[in-house]
Formats: structure tokens, sequence, C-alpha cells
């Protein structure tokens, strides 16, 4: 070993020790010819001080050195001297008097300075992604990530899973997304596709009697990206056999509170939550809600019948509805050009066409530009079934009932925010069950499956695949956390009939059924016992336990919002004996 002890190991109790430091040069000062620098690994930080007791030579190559520059020191520990302690620093009481130094590497200067505390920006960041991971912040993410995925593979050894590998060069399976696709050399004009999820690999498992398989798995997407999303992202999939939905959430249940316990320090009560996926949409407007806070949606349609204002009473008259949120106490922290600003924001991001709102004067009136339009008994009546009390701000949308939905959702997050109505390190876990089956695919004019098409009807729904599929609901359940996807699962079809039905349904004929999922259709008929499962995604729950606002900071080498790896220039030219081999031919 080059070194005796980390940058952050030394205490007070190492005074007088002889050691030997590795690291990187973090910051650098000069005190008449007393040099403190301090020198940083991936432990921590240690102040190290040339001065003119360490000997001409070290001296003289201190002052050459520079930021990021790698070196070996060796020295005595000893105390600093009184008031110099840093009490912000674990190995703040005692400083590296050198006596001797290596410079193991030297740097160029560094486009922008690792232990600095401004952040570079982002595109910087990326390029130089080995200066921006040695920041503090960046390993102690790296740190939380492999924290959360020990506790993971623990717990699911515990109960018994196995990690199972499953193919990365493999066959399309449906998750929603456009392929990644990888050319075949030997079979030219064939592709292989990058799995969007190992879904039909696991119940491949299952069928063959594996009964609890887990495996932090690489999933690719080709898709537009987001502050949550990435093209290759990583899940904990699980799936188990003879099991039903509450089993999987029972177990995932366990999880969150051993994650919540481990990571955090919170104790998370169990069973979480449940709410159905109707009552989710109507009481929040999303299938995903955040319950840290409550300023549910309210509907006041049944009043909006009654209004003389024509843009409610026109709603309301054509099966639209009027639905709006009572942000309480806010109506003085919105003024005109703020709520101007709330109205282009739904109308730009959600496609609402207005936002109507009242003010709650101090007698409990409702007072707007609008009011005029409607009967005092009216406004007392909307004032009631929202609640109003004096300084509320009343918000309303009227629109087809999902476009309310969304524009309120918005609305919803974004005063959240705003009106701090909860504490960032909350946090809250729970379950958003019976999602529909299916939903209305305007671009293919035909349904599309809401979870994916491997996914089992509730028993009672059963006969409404033939009936009336929109009111068919899934055996399926999602994680939320803090109003975030976190994961979904579902029971599978272990039927053929059943799933050949499904696929019926969703308009893929008995040929492409055949092409693209004959396997499972053949390995359905010998003995598929019933199976479910599910799968988180990783980074989103690190996002979420680190408090991250985005998830290229929870992941070592991500992609940018273009799918592009700043670092390596991925994606790249391939020579032309590369195409060639494989039969392509690049057309422009
Ligand atoms: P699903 O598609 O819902 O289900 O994915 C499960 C979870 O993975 C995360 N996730 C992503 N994270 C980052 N970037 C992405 N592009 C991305 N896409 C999804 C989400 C999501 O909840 N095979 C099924 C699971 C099952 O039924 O067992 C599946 O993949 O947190
Ligand atoms: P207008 O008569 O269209 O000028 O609208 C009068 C007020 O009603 C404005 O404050 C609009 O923002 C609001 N408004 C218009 N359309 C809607 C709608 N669909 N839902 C809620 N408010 C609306």
């Amino acid at each position: 070993m080059l070194r005796t002890h980390t940058c952050g190991e030394l205490r007070a109790s190492d005074v007088g020790q002889e050691v030997t430091l590795c690291g990187w040069v973090d910051t650098y000062r000069d005190h008449s010819g007393v040099l403190f620098v301090d020198l940083r690994d991936r432990y921590g930080r240690t102040q190290v001080v040339f001065a003119p007791e360490s000997g001409d030579e070290t001296l003289a190559s201190a002052k050459l050195l520079r930021s990021e520059f790698v070196v070996a020191v060796t020295g005595k520990g000893a105390p600093r001297p009184e008031g110099t302690v840093n009490p912000n620093l674990v190995t703040g009481q005692i400083e590296l008097r050198a006596r001797h130094l290596e410079v193991l590497n030297r740097s160029l200067t560094p486009p922008f300075q690792p232990g600095a505390k401004e952040l570079p920006g982002e595109d910087l960041r990326l390029k130089y992604r080995y200066l921006d991971l040695r920041r503090a912040e960046m390993q102690q993410t790296m740190l939380l990530r492999h924290r959360m995925i020990k506790v993971m593979r623990d717990y699911c050894d515990e109960l018994g899973f196995i990690d199972v590998e499953t193919p990365v060069l493999g066959r399309s399976t449906p998750e929603g997304a456009r392929d990644y696709l990888v050319p075949s050399r030997v079979q030219q004009g064939m592709f292989y596709a990058l799995p969007q999820s190992p879904q039909l690999s696991k119940q491949i498992l299952m069928i063959a009697g594996y009964d609890r398989y887990v495996q932090i798995a690489r999933c690719f997407r080709d898709e537009d990206l987001r502050a949550d999303r990435q093209p290759e992202f990583t899940q904990l999939d699980l799936e188990m056999a003879f099991v039903d939905a509450d089993d999987v959430m029972g177990v995932i249940d366990g999880l969150v509170a051993r994650l919540a316990k481990e990571i955090l320090g919170l104790e998370v009560p169990i069973p979480l939550p449940r709410m159905t996926y109707d009552e989710a949409m109507e009481r929040f407007g999303h299938d995903a809600p955040d319950l840290r806070f409550g300023m549910e949606l309210i509907d006041i349609t049944n009043l909006a019948a009654e209004a003389e204002f024509r843009v409610f009473r026109g709603v309301a008259d054509s099966g639209g509805r009027v639905r709006g949120i009572n942000a309480k106490g806010a109506a003085a922290k919105y003024s005109r050009k703020g709520i101007d600003e709330l109205t282009s924001y739904i109308v730009g991001d959600f496609g609402a066409k207005g936002l109507a709102w009242f003010k709650v004067d101090e007698h409990g009136k409702l007072a707007s530009p609008i009011a005029k339009n409607f009967s005092a008994e009216l406004l007392a009546k909307i004032a009631q079934q929202m609640d109003a009390r004096p300084g509320d701000l009343l918000l309303l949308v009227a629109d087809r009932a999902d476009v309310t939905s969304k524009a309120l959702y918005g609305l919803r997050k974004r005063l959240g925010a705003e009106l701090k109505l909860y504490d960032p390190a909350e946090m809250h876990f729970s379950w958003v069950v019976e999602f529909p089956m299916f939903e209305y695919d305007e671009e293919l004019d035909g349904w599309a499956a809401m979870h994916h098409p491997f996914t089992t009807p509730r028993a009672k729904d059963r006969d409404l695949l033939a009936t009336d599929p929109a009111r068919c609901r899934a055996q399926a359940y999602d994680l939320v956390v803090n109003g975030n996807e976190a994961g979904g699962g579902t029971v599978r079809i272990h039927d053929r009939q059943l799933q050949q039905e499904v696929f019926r349904l969703l308009g893929i004929d008995e040929e492409t059924a055949r092409e693209s999922f004959g396997f499972l259709l053949d390995a359905l008929q010998y003995g598929a016992p019933p199976h479910a499962g599910i799968a988180l995604g990783i980074d989103r729950l690190i996002m979420l336990f680190g408090q991250l606002d985005n998830i290229r900071d929870c992941i070592a080498f991500p992609k940018t919002q273009r799918a592009t790896d700043l670092m390596t220039g991925a994606p790249g030219h391939v020579d032309s004996r590369q195409l060639q081999e494989l039969g392509i031919k690049i057309s422009r």
C-alpha cells in the first residue's frame, strides 16, 4: 500500500504518529513560505502543512504543486494550532506536518475545481465526468446508490429470491417505447432489440420453475428524455410464482420500510396506503399523486350548470367538467400578474383554455373579474362546496374531463412547491392499484395496453374484455413516492387463451403474435404457474432518497437529453468496413 491512512481517517488521537496519505491537491494556499494543502480522496480531506521544517527539497517541490496533482505525503500528525481547528471537518482537529512529498502524477489545469462550492455548467461536468465524479456530492450519491442496491440485494436474498441474468441481445419486449436495435452480422438484415425490460425473460423463468427471481437489470428505451428518464436505466426486477397482487406489494412494502430505515433512518408504517386509479384521478387528477399535501381537486360541475357564465355552463352542458382547487390562504400571495403566469402555465403546458379564479375576501365573499357573471347565491354555493375561507384563492378549470385533470394536476404540483406545502425531506410512499387494462390510443385508433400486454384483468372484469374494454380494470399496481412513479407491476396472464384474446384486443394479429411472442404462447402451454411481479426504477428511487432534481446526478455515466455521452462522444461513427460486414448502407 502506498498509504497508511485515507484522507478522511486521521483524528486527534493520531497526533504524533508517522503517516503517509495519498490523494489529490484540493486547495492550495501559500502563507509567506508556509504552504497549506488540502489533500482529498473519496474518504475526506486532510490539511497538510509544508514548512521550513519539512526540509528544503520537500518545500521546493511542494511549491510546484497545483490543483488535482496526485501526491503521496509522509509526515507526522500534529494538533492544529489554537483557533484553526475546523469543526466542519472530521479531520479538522489535526494536520499533517509533511517531511516527504512524492508527486505521483501531475494534472493539467482542470476546467473546473472539483472542490469548489459553485457548480460548473452541466455540459462541462459531463465532458469531464472524471473530475465531476471527484466532487464530494457525486461521491456521496454513488455511495448512496451502492448502499441502496446492497439493501435491495440483501433483502431479496433473505426472502429466497435468486439472481438470474437475462439476455441483453434479444427480441423486442413491448413496454411502450422505441427499441434500441443491434444489427446481426451473421444474419444480415436481422436485428436484436435491447430489452426495454426483462419482462418476458422473467415470465419464462417462472414457467421454468424458478419461483422467486430478482435482477438488478439494465433496461434500454429510446424515448423522449426528461429529468426523470434516461435511455438506459436500472430496475430492481422481481417475479414470483403462486402469488397474487397483495403478495408482491407485501414484499415491496417490506423493502421500502427497510430502505427508509437503513438509508434515511425513517420509520415507514406498513402496509403502505393504497388508492385505486379511479380515486387518484378523481382526487388528484393523476395516477401518481403527491400525497405529502392536500389541496385536492373539487368538482363544481353541478353548480356550473346553473351559472350564467357561458364558459362554465357551456362546458357543463356539453359533458365536460368544471373542477378546481382551493389554495388555502394564498389570495394575497398571487397578484393579477401571478395568476396570469399560472394561466399561461396551464394553457401552454396542459392545453387548458383558461383559468377562472376567485379570491375570498374578509367577509367570505368571492371576488373576481368574472364574479359579475354569477348570482350571489351561486357564488355562495361555490364558496361552500370549495370550503372557501377568507384569504383563500380558488382556481377553476372548465374543460373536457381529462384536460381538467392534467391542468389541475400541474397547478397543484406547482402551487404545492411554491406555497411550500410540504417539507422536501419528507418521504411519502403509497400504492395506486386497479389501473385500466387499456387506454385509447388516438394515433393507433385503437386500444393500447396501459401497463403491458401480459397483464391480467381483475377476475370480475374478465367478461368486460369482450363487451367494454374501457371499463376493464387490471391487476396492476404502481409504487408512488412523493408524486413520482417509482415502480410498477402486474399479475401476469398465465393462460394462453386469455393472452391471445388480449393480443387481439390490442390489434396484434395472430401472425404478428406468433412472430414476436410465439415462444411465450408456446411456453404458456407447458405448465405455466400463476405468477406476478414488479420492477422498481432504481435511479428514480435514488433521486428521491437523495433529494436530487435530476436523474443524471445519480448515474455515474449518464446521457444528455439528446441521448449522447459527452465524455466518450457516443454515439459515434463506425468505419465503412464494419458497416459492410453488417450489410448496412447509410442513406444520408
Ligand atoms: P415500467 O415500464 O413501469 O414496468 O418500469 C418500471 C419502473 O422503471 C422506471 N423507469 C425508468 N427510469 C428511468 N428512465 C426511464 N426511461 C424509465 N422508464 C421506466 C420507473 C418505472 O416505474 N416490465 C415492467 C415491470 C413489471 O411489470 O414487472 C416494467 O418495466 O420507475
Ligand atoms: P373569456 O370570456 O374567454 O375572456 O374568459 C373570461 C375568464 O374566464 C378569463 O379569466 C379566462 O381565463 C377564464 N376562462 C376562459 N376559459 C376558461 C376555461 N375553460 N376554464 C376556466 N376558466 C376559463
